[in-house]
């Protein structure tokens, strides 16, 4: 039997926490050997979502398949073809880091030299082999998130949840570990991630899902999500008060905003090849010189603000 393209495949899916419905309904799947990322605010489904995927968590209804196996009804199958980076760190803090890497290898039945050759393998790639033989509580934060990480991966799952991989991590140990899942991408392995961090998914996912209050709001590629919410801007700035003044009365129509201190004007634009050139002749005829131009495309943070009317933390990461 050829394995479907589609590795999860999830149907109206719904649960509830006494009178609390927490997914009302949610339908996504998740090709192979790609990444979905699963974005949305605190409550909103997320982990609630991962936790029943990986058979850690009954559902009320709908359906759920993880290669083509019922997460319900074949849980135990399911359980072999995927590994689960929680967003609760799941390593024993007591046993260093080779330890906790050979003790699951071990659950998941590999060989003592196995886990161990495996467990070392994934030391170096996750660099941690300095820390190897020290108890877990003495990592850092990000050294954590990279062990977590790291345990999930022991028996080599072809399929693998990451709830918030990064949530906490600073700007420089988010890169690094986004470097790990992009490896693991590239070695055809399929992802789904929880983030709240637009960026994140930006940077990685091949297709968005955005979930709020149990509801799946809007889903697409990042692109396709910000083409929804609005038209890109364009932001000029000018040196003199006179030319931002000339240049004010000049395009009148069609500014949405002004800065009369830092003599800055904002337009919305529909072709921006033929608008920012069309604006610029028009401000050259004048004889009014612009001191910079900047075009703005919108950012997912924008499609969040609009979606779900909330803002969200902004992952400030320099750019790669
Ligand atoms: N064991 C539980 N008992 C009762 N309610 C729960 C339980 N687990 C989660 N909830 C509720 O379900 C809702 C969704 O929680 P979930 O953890 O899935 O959100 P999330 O999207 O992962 O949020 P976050 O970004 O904060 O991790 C929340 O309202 C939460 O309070
Ligand atoms: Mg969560």
């Amino acid at each position: 039997m050829t394995k479907s393209d589609n590795v999860i495949v999830v149907k109206g899916l719904k649960k509830s926490y006494g009178q609390n419905e927490v997914l009302k309904g949610v339908n996504f799947t998740v090709k192979r050997g790609s990444m979905l990322a699963l974005l949305g605010p605190n409550g909103a489904g997320k982990t609630t979502t991962v936790r029943i995927l990986s058979t850690l968590l009954a559902y009320d209804s709908g359906s759920v398949q993880v290669e083509d196996y019922d997460a319900h009804q074949e849980a135990d199958k399911v359980r072999r073809v995927i590994g689960l980076t929680g967003q609760s760190a799941a390593v024993d803090e007591l046993l260093t880091g080779r330890e906790n890497l050979v003790m699951m290898g071990q659950l998941y039945r590999l060989t003592k030299n196995s886990a161990a050759a495996r467990a070392q393998e994934l030391l170096e790639e996750f660099d941690l082999v300095d820390a190897a033989d020290r108890p877990a509580k003495t990592y850092s934060g990000g050294m954590r998130r990279r062990l977590d990480l790291a345990v999930s991966l022991i028996a080599s799952p072809p399929i693998i949840f990451l709830d918030e991989p990064t949530t906490g991590l600073d700007p420089r140990s988010r890169i690094a570990m986004w470097d790990i899942i992009k490896s693991l991408m590239a070695g055809g392995t399929t992802i789904l991630l929880t983030t709240q961090y637009l960026e994140e998914a930006d940077q990685l996912a091949d297709q968005i899902v955005v979930i709020d209050g149990g509801k799946v709001i809007a889903e697409g590629t990042a692109k396709e999500l910000k083409s929804k919410v609005g038209k890109d801007r364009l932001e000029l700035l000018f040196k003199a008060e006179k030319h931002y003044t000339a240049a004010c009365e000049l395009l009148s129509k069609a500014i949405v905003d002004s800065n009369d201190k830092e003599h800055s004007l904002t337009l919305i634009i529909n072709d921006t090849n033929k608008d920012v050139k069309d604006v610029l002749e028009k401000l050259s005829d004048k004889n009014i010189p612009v001191e910079s131009i900047v075009v703005h495309k919108p950012t997912l943070d924008d499609v969040f603000l609009s979606l779900t009317g909330k803002q969200t933390q902004t992952a400030k990461v320099e750019e790669q």
